[in-house]
């Protein structure tokens, strides 16, 4: 093309870096737009799934503690739909089991095996024995131990506060809920509080809820015991029944 021939049309806003950041920033602002506001008012990702609640006050610090702990760093909560892992955890996750997750932890990295199907899987004592020290039921483990979380209690003075943060945020708690948040804590553990959320998650969905109860008997290996519920085969249209 000959230098002094005079650029039209396309040519002109690819020969020019400004015009070309400008109009690139625009398209992907758009294309941003159209992709990401709709998820905002469509049900699917706004609505609560049916028989999800917002987490006690118990489970609430609970979540605290699994995310002051840093356990997302090895663990995600969030079930792809693929087979390999509906067989391997059970369902695939939902958006509307997040509705009451602020922020979630669907986490991107899998050191450990993703949790959001860990409720009702193993017992209370399971998780107990399993956080102070995970070598003693998977001898192979690379998780770190929390001993200390049964010697800590929990730090109940914000809960309150925090839970009329979250009813604001839509988590329909009564204010009796909110009142009995102090109480309903008293004397407990963070090792009880974060074992109270590791038991509530993903069993919202009613192929969990119908689950059998979960054996005591401690696995020998890394790869979890596959519970009944979670080989059900998932239907493709991610309907909640
Ligand atoms: C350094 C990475 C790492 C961190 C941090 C970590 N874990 Fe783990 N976790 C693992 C690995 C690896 C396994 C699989 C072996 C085992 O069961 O111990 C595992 C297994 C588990 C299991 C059993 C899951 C199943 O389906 O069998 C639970 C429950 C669990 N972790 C909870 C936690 C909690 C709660 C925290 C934070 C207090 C945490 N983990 C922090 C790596 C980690």
């Amino acid at each position: 093309m000959a230098s002094n021939e005079k650029l039209t049309g396309h040519a002109r806003i690819e020969t020019n870096n400004f015009l070309m950041i400008v109009l690139i920033t625009l398209v992907v602002a758009v294309g941003g737009l159209v992709e990401i506001v709709p998820l905002f008012f469509q049900k699917s990702t706004t609505q609560p799934i049916e028989g999800l609640k917002p987490y006690s006050a118990l489970q609430l610090a609970g979540r605290d503690v699994y995310v002051a702990e840093g356990c997302y760093n090895c663990h995600s909560q969030m079930i792809r739909p693929f087979q390999a892992e509906t067989l391997r955890y059970g369902p695939y996750s939902v958006a509307g089991e997040f509705v009451y997750d602020r922020p979630f932890q669907w986490g991107s990295k899998r050191t450990g095996p993703d949790l959001h199907r860990v409720g009702g899987r193993y017992s209370d004592e399971w998780h107990r024995i399993h956080l102070i020290n995970p070598r003693d039921l998977v001898p192979e483990s690379n998780m770190p131990a929390y001993p200390w979380l049964a010697e800590k209690m929990v730090n109940e003075t914000q809960l309150p506060k925090r839970m009329e943060v979250l009813r604001t945020l839509g988590a329909p708690y009564t204010d009796e809920e909110i009142a009995a948040s102090v109480a309903d804590v008293k004397g407990k553990t963070e090792m009880d509080a974060v074992i109270a959320y590791l038991q509530v998650l993903g069993t919202a969905r009613s192929e969990i809820r119908a689950a059998p109860a979960p054996a005591a008997a401690a696995p020998t290996d890394v790869a979890s015991p596959v519970s009944a519920a979670a080989i059900k085969p998932v239907e493709a249209t991610g309907s909640t029944q």
